[in-house]
C-alpha cells in the first residue's frame, strides 16, 4: 500500500495544522468531501508548479478515527497520547482530532492548499493549533544545529510504514508531533563546547562526538535506541523551525513518523524520564514541550477510499 508523503524532506516551508472536532457525526460529511477532493487538489499544485515540491499528509487522533469511521478496525498502536512526566520534564498531552502537514518550496502554494481545506472542513471544526515553520539556514534547528542527519534513509519507509504486522493498515504510519519553544537567552549564554555536547555533536561540522567526549545525558545518545535484537531503531523526523521574534518565541516542531509508535515513545521516555531514569536528555533544560499529540496516517489507498465508505 502506498504511503502518503511521510518520507519527504522537512521542505523550505511547512504548515502545521491540528483541529478539533466537536460533533463527529456532523463533520463526517465535510471530512469525507475533503478526503474526496484532496488528491485532486494537491496534484493540480503540482501540475501548475511542478518544482514546489508540494506535500500534503493527513491523519486522524484516536477519538476522531472512531467517532468518523466507526466501521474501520483500529490501528493496533493508535490511542490518545498519554503525558510522559519524568522528575524534571513533562510531554504534555494536548487534543488533536484532524492533522495536516503541508511542505513546500513555496509558502505561496501551502497557503493555498491550506484555505481550501479549511473552507471545506468550515465550521464543522475548531481550530487547535496552526504553526508555520520555514527552513532556518543549512537545515539547522533554530539552536543552530544541523537536524536530520541520522535519519533513515535508504530505508526510510521500512521505518516510517507499518508493514505486514497490522496487515489492515499496512503502509499507513503513526505521526507524533510536538511544539518545543526554547530558552534561547539561556541557551545562546552556554559556550558552544557546551552546547556541542547537550547534542552529542558539532555545531559547525555536524560531525558526531566520539563515545568519550559524548555525555550519556547529549540529545542523540538517548534517543539512539535498539531492539531486541540489537537493531538501531528508528523513526523519521521532519522537524521544522519556527519563530515569533516579536514575542520573544523560539521554537521546534518536532514530527516523528514511525511504524510503530512504541518506538517514538520509548524515545519520548528517554528524553522526558531517562533511561536510567534521571538520566533525562540535556536539551529539555533549554527546551519546554508545549504541546504533544499522536495521529494516525492512513496509507494513501485508504484515505482515498476513506472517502467513498
Ligand atoms: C526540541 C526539540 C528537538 C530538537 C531541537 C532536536 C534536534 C536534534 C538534532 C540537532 C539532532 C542531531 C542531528 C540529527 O541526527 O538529526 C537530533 C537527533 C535526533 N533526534 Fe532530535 N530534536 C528534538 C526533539 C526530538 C524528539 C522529541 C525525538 C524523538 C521522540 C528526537 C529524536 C531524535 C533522534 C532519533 C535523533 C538521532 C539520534 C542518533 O544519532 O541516533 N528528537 N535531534
Amino acid at each position: 500500500m502506498k504511503p502518503q508523503d511521510v518520507t519527504e524532506h522537512p521542505g523550505e516551508h511547512a504548515i502545521f495544522i491540528i483541529f478539533g472536532l466537536t460533533d463527529y457525526t456532523r463533520t463526517r460529511g465535510p471530512v469525507r468531501e475533503l478526503l474526496g477532493a484532496l488528491p485532486a487538489l494537491v496534484r493540480s499544485l503540482k501540475n501548475r508548479c511542478p518544482d514546489c515540491g508540494i506535500s500534503c499528509v493527513m491523519g486522524f487522533g484516536a477519538q476522531a478515527w472512531a467517532g468518523l469511521f466507526p466501521e474501520q478496525p483500529v490501528p493496533r498502536e493508535l490511542h490518545e497520547f498519554q503525558e510522559i512526566k519524568g522528575e524534571k520534564h513533562t510531554a504534555v498531552a494536548t487534543p488533536g482530532d484532524l492533522f495536516f502537514h503541508l511542505r513546500a518550496k513555496k509558502m505561496d502554494a501551502i497557503i493555498e492548499l491550506a484555505s481550501y481545506i479549511s473552507s471545506d472542513l468550515g465550521d464543522s471544526v475548531r481550530v487547535i493549533d496552526e504553526t508555520h515553520g520555514f527552513r532556518y539556514q543549512d537545515s539547522r534547528a533554530i539552536i543552530g544545529f544541523v537536524d536530520g542527519t541520522e535519519n533513515p534513509a535508504d530505508e526510510a519507509l521500512e521505518f516510517a510504514a507499518i508493514g505486514r504486522e497490522d496487515p489492515d493498515f499496512t503502509g499507513g504510519s503513526y505521526a507524533m508531533t510536538q511544539k518545543y519553544l526554547h530558552d534561547m537567552e539561556a541557551w545562546q549564554k552556554l559556550p558552544v563546547e557546551e552546547q556541542e555536547k547537550v547534542i552529542g555533536r558539532r555545531k559547525f561540522t555536524d560531525r558526531e562526538l566520539t563515545d568519550e567526549e559524548k555525555p550519556g545525558n547529549a540529545h542523540n545518545a538517548v534517543t539512539n535506541i535498539k531492539g531486541p535484537e540489537g537493531r538501531e531503531l528508528k523513526i523519521v523526523r521532519a522537524n521544522i523551525a519556527f519563530a515569533s521574534p516579536a514575542k520573544g518565541e523560539y521554537g521546534t516542531y518536532f514530527i516523528g513518523y514511525a511504524g510503530t509508535f512504541s518506538t517514538t515513545r520509548k524515545m519520548l521516555e528517554n528524553m522526558f524520564i531517562g533511561d536510567p531514569p534521571g538520566n533525562s536528555d540535556r536539551l529539555l533544560e533549554y527546551s519546554r514541550a508545549v504541546s504533544g499529540a499522536l495521529f494516525f496516517i492512513p496509507s494513501a489507498r485508504l484515505l482515498e477510499n476513506l472517502a467513498g465508505d
